[in-house]
C-alpha cells in the first residue's frame, strides 16, 4: 500500500466519516518500547476501514498490538548498548527508520551536532591516613553474572561516570552529605561539620544527580561522589539481586548527566542547526548550569566501603541504610578519597527519527507523540532520563528549531518514556486531559487481570493521584497539553542491568503491558487527532490548581503571605472552564443535526482557545532560580524531591525564605504567588474568549 492509499483509504473510510482524521500526527523520536506502539498505531491508520458498527477502539488496538512483536522489537533494540552519537546509536536509528518506512509511512532522520561527554579516564581510591592502612583502588566495574546472555555486550557498554563533570583530581577527606539536598548541606553546617573542600559522598532517592552536584559545589565541596544506597535499591535484606531479584545488585551503578539546562549545552534556548551560533565547547562547559566539579556515580558496594571508613558524629536516623549495612557517620574523615575524572566533551552528531501522519481537515494542526531512542546502556525500560539529560538533547533540539510553528500550532504531547517498569501505570497529564485518559483506560484491558481495565485496576492502586510528575516534564512540552506514561523508579535505572533479560523477568513477562501501554497511548493519539472538539476538560485543571494552593497555605500560614490573589484568579479559570464546556456541548449538539462545515468556524474558535489557554501558563521571564523553565504552575522545582512538580518558582521563594527568614524574603514569596496568579488570570481570559 503507498503512503497516499494509506491516507486517502483513512479519510474516505466510511468508518471515519463522523470523526474524520483532522490533523497531522507528527512521531519524533520514536524507540525501543514505544516503537511497538507508532507501530500499531500507523497499522491502526493503516487498517483503518473496518466494518461498522463504530469499533470499540480499545479492542482494536489490543487486537492489532501483539506482545511478540513488542517483545521482538525490544530485543532487537537492545542487542548493544546505544549511548548518543554513538554508531551503535544510528544502527538503532536505522531499524526504527526501517520499521516505519515498511509501513509506508513518511519518515526521515534529522540529524544534529550538540556537545556529548564521554568518560577518557576514571579512578578512585579511598585510603586512611593510618600508618599500614592499605590503599584501596575501586575498579568501578559493573560485574556481570554467570551465563548473562549480554555479557559480551556489557563490554561495549560505556565505562560508569557523569556526562559534563569537570575533568580533574581531587584528594580530600570525604564527608556524608546524604540525599544531597540543600536542606543536608544546612544541616552538616549547623553540626559545624566542615564541607568546603572536601569530597561530598551523597545518596541517590530523593534529588536529580544534578542538583546534587550542584548543591554539593554549593556547599563548597571539591569533589562528589554519589551513590544507590541498598535501602532504596537493594530491597529488603537478604532478597537478593538481578538476575534473581529485581533489585541492583552491589556492583551496579547509575549514571546520569550533569548538565542542569535542556538540550545542546552549546545552543542553549535555541536549535542545534547548521550553522547557528554557538557558544565554543569551553563557554558552554563552564556556564553555571555545568557541575563544574569533578564528580563520579559508585556502586553501593564501594560506598558502604567508604562509611565503614569515616568517622565524626554518627549521622541521624534519616541519613541511616539499611539495618544489615554499617552504621553511617558524617565524617569529614579520616576516610580519603582520591578522584580523578577526565572526560571528552566533543561535539558529536545524534539524529532523530521523524514520521508524520497527514491530517485533513486541520492540517496544520499537529499531535507530537516523543519518546527517545538512546540509552545509557542497554536501555530496556529506560531509553532516556528525566529532566535535563544528555541524550534528551536530540528531541529538544527539533523543539528548538520548531519552537514557533509548535507554539502556534501543536495540539497536545504524548510522550512515552519509561513505559512499562511493572504492573502499575503512572500516566500523569496537565490536567486538561484528565478526562481523556480517564476515559481512556477504562477501555483497556488490565494486562494483569482480564476481568478489570486499567482504570479498575488504577483506582484500586490508590497510588498515583492524575497529575504530573516533576521528573516527566521537559519544559519546552509543557507549552502543550503533555501526557506522560512514566514508571516509578525502578531499581535497575541507568545501570548496566537495565537490559532485556530484566525486562523479561520483571518488569513486564509476557509483553502485555507494553501492548497495553501501546493502547492508552495510541488511543489518545488518535481521539486527540480526529475529535472535531478538542477533548480538553480545563475544569479539572482549576481542581487541580486549588490542591496545589492549599498546600502553599500550609506552608505560608504562620507569615503575611496571602494566596487570596491566587484564589482568585483559579476562581476565574474554572468559570471559564465551564464556559467552554457549554460551549463545547451546544457546538456537538448542534453538529449532530446539521453538518459541520456551517459550524468549522466556531468549532475552530472554541479549539483555537483550549490550546492556546495553556500557553497562558508560561511566561517569559521563566521561574525563579530556574529561569529556563518558562511555565508557572509545572516544572521541578530547585529542591525538587521528585514529588513537588507544582508552582516551582514560589516553591524556590518559599525554601530561600525558610532559610533566611527575612521579611524582604517572604514578600518575595508574595510576589511569586502574584506573578503565577497573573498567568492563571491569563489563561480563564484565553479560555473564555473575550477581552475584559
Ligand atoms: C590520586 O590518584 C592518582 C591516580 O591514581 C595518583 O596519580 C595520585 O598520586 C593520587 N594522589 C594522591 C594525593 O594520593
Ligand atoms: C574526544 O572525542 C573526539 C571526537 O570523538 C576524538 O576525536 C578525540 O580523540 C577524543 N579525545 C580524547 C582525549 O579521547
Ligand atoms: C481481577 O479483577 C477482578 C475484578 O475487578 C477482581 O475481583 C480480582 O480480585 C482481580 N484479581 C486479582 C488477582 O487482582
Ligand atoms: C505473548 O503472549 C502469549 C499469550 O499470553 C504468551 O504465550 C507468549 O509467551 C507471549 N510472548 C512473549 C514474547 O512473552
Amino acid at each position: 500500500m503507498s503512503r497516499l492509499d494509506a491516507a486517502s483509504l483513512l479519510f474516505h473510510s466510511p468508518l471515519t466519516k463522523p470523526h474524520p482524521r483532522r490533523r497531522f500526527l507528527c512521531l519524533l523520536s520514536t524507540t525501543l518500547a514505544a516503537l511497538g506502539a507508532f507501530l500499531s498505531l500507523l497499522l491502526f491508520f493503516a487498517l483503518h476501514p473496518a466494518p461498522s458498527p463504530p469499533p470499540d477502539y480499545g479492542a482494536l488496538f489490543l487486537s492489532l498490538g501483539s506482545n511478540d512483536t513488542a517483545a521482538a522489537h525490544l530485543r532487537a533494540l537492545t542487542l548493544h548498548p546505544h549511548v548518543a552519537g554513538t554508531k551503535a546509536n544510528s544502527l538503532a536509528a536505522r531499524y526504527v527508520l526501517h520499521a516505519l518506512s515498511s509501513l509506508s509511512f513518511p519518515a526521515h532522520v534529522t540529524p544534529y551536532s550538540v556537545l556529548l561527554s564521554y568518560p577518557v579516564h576514571r579512578s578512585l581510591s579511598l585510603s586512611l591516613p593510618a600508618p599500614g592502612r592499605d590503599t584501596t583502588h575501586f575498579s568501578l566495574q559493573q560485574e556481570t553474572y554467570p551465563n548473562d546472555p549480554y555479557a559480551a555486550a556489557a563490554a561495549e557498554a560505556i565505562p560508569t561516570f557523569y556526562a559534563y563533570a569537570k575533568s580533574g583530581s581531587v584528594s580530600a577527606e570525604a564527608v556524608y552529605a546524604n540525599y544531597g539536598r540543600e536542606d543536608d548541606f544546612a544541616y552538616l553546617a549547623s553540626r559545624g561539620v566542615a564541607v568546603a573542600g572536601k569530597v561530598a559522598l551523597a545518596r541517590y532517592g530523593r534529588i536529580h544527580c544534578e542538583d546534587i552536584a550542584h548543591n554539593a559545589r554549593a556547599a563548597g565541596a571539591a569533589a562528589a561522589v554519589v551513590y544507590t544506597d541498598p535501602l532504596e535499591y537493594g530491597g529488603a535484606p537478604g532478597e537478593g539481586w538481578f538476575p534473581d531479584a529485581q533489585w541492583l545488585p552491589p556492583s551496579g551503578v547509575q549514571v546520569g548527566s550533569l548538565f542542569r539546562g535542556v538540550g545542546d549545552p552549546t545552543t542553549p534556548m535555541w536549535a542545534s542547526s547548521e550553522g547557528s551560533e554557538r557558544l565554543s565547547v569551553e563557554e558552554a562547559m563552564s556556564t553555571d548550569d555545568m557541575p563544574l566539579l569533578p564528580a563520579l556515580p559508585v556502586s553501593a558496594r564501594d560506598a558502604i566501603e567508604v562509611h565503614r571508613a569515616l568517622g565524626g558524629a554518627v549521622a541521624p536516623a534519616g541519613w541511616q541504610g539499611r539495618q544489615d549495612g554499617p552504621v553511617y557517620h558524617l565524617g569529614p574523615g579520616p576516610a580519603v578519597l582520591n578522584l580523578t575524572y577526565i572526560g571528552n566533551d566533543t561535539m558529536a552528531t545524534i539524529e532523530n527519527v521523524f514520521a508524520i501522519i497527514e491530517g485533513a481537515e486541520e492540517p496544520d494542526r499537529y499531535v507530537i507523540l516523543g519518546n527517545h531512542r538512546d540509552a545509557w546502556t542497554f536501555g530496556a525500560v529506560d531509553p532516556s532520563s528525566g529532566t535535563a539529560s544528555m541524550i534528551e538533547t536530540g528531541s529538544t533540539e527539533w523543539v528548538e528549531e520548531n519552537l514557533e510553528m509548535l507554539s502556534l500550532r501543536a495540539v497536545a504531547y504524548l510522550n512515552i518514556d519509561v513505559s512499562v517498569v511493572g504492573p502499575l501505570f503512572y500516566p500523569s497529564a496537565t490536567p486538561q486531559l484528565d478526562d481523556l485518559l480517564q476515559e481512556t483506560i477504562k477501555s483497556v484491558q488490565d494486562p494483569d487481570n482480564s476481568s478489570q481495565t486499567v482504570y479498575d485496576s488504577w483506582i484500586k492502586s490508590n497510588i498515583s493521584p492524575m497529575k504530573i510528575l516533576s521528573h516527566s516534564l521537559h519544559d519546552e512540552y509543557v507549552l502543550l497539553g503533555t501526557l506522560t506514561l512514566v514508571g516509578p523508579g525502578y531499581p535497575v535505572y541507568h545501570s548496566l542491568y537495565d537490559d532485556y533479560v530484566w525486562m523479561e523477568k520483571f518488569g513486564d513477562p509476557g509483553f502485555h503491558r507494553h501492548v497495553a501501554a501501546a493502547s492508552i497511548w495510541g488511543m489518545m493519539a488518535f481521539r486527540l487527532a480526529t475529535e472535531e472538539i478538542l477533548p480538553f476538560n480545563y475544569v479539572s485543571y482549576a481542581g487541580e490548581l486549588e490542591a496545589y494552593t492549599k498546600a502553599v497555605e500550609n506552608e505560608v500560614k504562620r507569615t503575611a503571605v496571602s494566596c487570596s490573589p491566587l484564589r482568585k484568579s483559579i476562581r476565574a479559570l474554572r468559570r471559564a472552564a465551564i464556559k467552554a464546556n457549554s460551549e463545547r456541548k451546544e457546538l456537538q449538539r448542534q453538529l449532530s443535526s446539521q453538518p459541520m462545515d456551517n459550524h468549522s468556524l466556531k468549532i475552530r474558535e472554541l479549539n483555537d482557545r483550549l490550546i492556546q489557554a495553556e500557553r497562558a501558563f508560561t511566561n517569559r521571564e521563566g521561574v525563579f532560580k530556574q529561569e529556563w523553565f518558562k511555565h508557572l504552575v509545572y516544572g521541578p522545582s530547585e529542591q525538587n524531591d521528585w514529588q513537588t512538580a507544582s508552582y516551582p518558582g514560589i516553591a524556590n521563594a518559599i525554601s530561600s525564605a525558610k532559610r533566611s527568614n527575612t521579611s524582604e524574603s517572604w514578600k518575595f514569596v508574595q510576589h511569586e504567588i502574584y506573578r503565577v496568579a497573573r498567568a492563571v488570570a491569563q489563561a480563564s481570559a484565553v479560555l473564555g474568549g473575550s477581552l475584559t
